[in-house]
């Protein structure tokens, strides 16, 4: 029989209403007016479901995209209203006759490749672009097993801990094997062995830094946050204060970035950088490169459209390479590393889930000290009490 599960909504007339009400200003925007608590009839099962329930979710940068709509307004393509939610931590709880990977009461990770091309690359991510997709920031859900991966609690990382991995660890893990490979194929380890690798603020960035120093290279985290800074120095990755840059709001704090850059790595630059943000950051990361370097991305939370001389980055043979998602099988790859090289940093606050439409608010406004994580279900299943701290 279909069940009621509470979900949170986004509609497009609620977007339109708080952007009148707030004459644009998207800093006055009220999160929790677009954001809402709603009631979801979830289908019953079909033969290859299973039914779960969220424990915890983390808050992802795609949700705030989507109640601002200041990059696609993907909420009113998708006919008016979304289930968002696309990285989420649940307890297995009925599975279809045809399941044969899961049974009740195993924990389980979602990812969000929601339509793969023939080569297993996302079209569509689940929950935001993909057709009928309904999202998890829920306290029920109904999905495919081929959209779960089995949780690896005894990893060592803490519930919340594994909570904040399922969508930027697989978001990283395939900029550093795209970057890294892109890298090779110019220059050979023999010839350059050890790499300087740079990361902009943000939690993917932080994850991507760490593939690149569990493979033996130097990292350089460029945050304005001392709180995220520390934790990534903690783990032997050097951290640089973006403030002191300005956020690299004029070409002068671009040049002196660029020198701070020169002095750091001996005058040769960062053979890889890993730029999520766009906007300012671009020219800064695209000046830090150095020859054969390559800057990855799968984002653009200031800015989709880039501007770059197209002969400098002949002359210094630079390659701008373009991401969005893992296949599956490499989901689960990435997984494997949770703990041993993925080691998140998480917001000091763990947010109820009553709370959602504040964790994205707090997100946007960037005071988080760490990647936010929402517990979803009060009570917890045994097999999590021990990690859930
Ligand atoms: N394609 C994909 O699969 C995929 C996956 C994940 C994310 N994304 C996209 O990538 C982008 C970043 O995502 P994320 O999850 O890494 O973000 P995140 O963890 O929420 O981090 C965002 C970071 O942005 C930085 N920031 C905020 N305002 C800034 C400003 N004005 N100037 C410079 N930096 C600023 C902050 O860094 P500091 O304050 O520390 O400097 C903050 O930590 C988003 O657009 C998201 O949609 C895409």
């Amino acid at each position: 029989m279909p069940t009621t599960t509470r979900a949170f909504s986004i509609s497009a007339p609620d977007i339109e209403a708080e952007k009148e009400r707030c004459g644009g200003d998207l800093d006055a925007f009220e999160f929790s007016r677009v954001l809402k608590l709603d009631d979801l009839e979830l289908p019953d099962p079909g033969p290859g479901d299973v039914r779960m329930r969220i424990l915890a979710a983390s808050a992802e940068h795609n949700v705030d995209h989507a109640i601002l709509a200041d990059t696609v307004n993907i909420v009113e393509s998708r006919g008016g209203k979304i289930y968002p939610g696309n990285s989420a931590l649940g307890e297995v709880l009925e599975v279809g006759s045809d399941v044969t990977r899961f049974k009740p009461g195993d924990i389980v990770i979602t990812h969000c490749n929601g339509d793969p091309d023939e080569f297993g690359f996302p079209k569509r991510i689940w929950a935001y672009d993909t057709d009928d997709s309904i999202g998890w920031y829920a306290e029920h859900a109904v999905v495919g097993e081929w959209q779960l991966i089995p949780a690896p609690l005894d990893c060592g990382l803490s519930l919340w801990e594994i909570a904040a991995l399922p969508l930027r660890a697989p978001t990283a893990y395939h900029l550093w094997r795209r970057a890294i490979g892109i890298y090779r194929l110019k220059v050979s380890e023999a010839q350059q062995p050890k790499l300087n690798v740079l990361g902009f603020g943000g939690g993917v960035s932080e994850l991507f830094l760490m593939l690149a120093k569990a493979e033996g290279h130097d990292a350089y985290f460029c945050s304005g946050s001392p709180a995220r800074r520390k934790k990534l120095e903690e783990q032997g990755i050097v951290g640089i204060d973006q403030k002191a840059y300005n956020r690299f709001a004029e070409k002068g704090d671009v040049k002196a970035f660029s020198n701070e850059v020169k002095t750091l790595t001996g005058g040769v630059g960062m053979h890889a950088v890993c730029d999520m943000l766009r906007g300012p950051v671009f020219p800064a990361g695209f000046q830090a490169l150095a020859r054969q370097g390559v800057n990855v991305s799968a984002g653009w939370q200031l800015s989709q459209v880039l501007q770059y001389n197209s002969t400098i980055a002949s002359v210094k043979q630079l390659t701008l390479d373009h991401t969005h998602y893992e296949t599956i099988p490499h989901c689960a790859e990435a997984t494997k590393l949770y703990g041993s090289v993925f080691k998140p940093t998480v917001h000091d606050e763990i947010y109820p889930f009553a709370d959602l439409a504040r964790c994205m608010g707090e997100m946007y406004e960037n005071t988080q000290t760490g990647v936010p994580i929402v517990r979803i279900a009060e009570d917890l299943p045994d097999s999590v009490k021990g990690i859930a701290g």
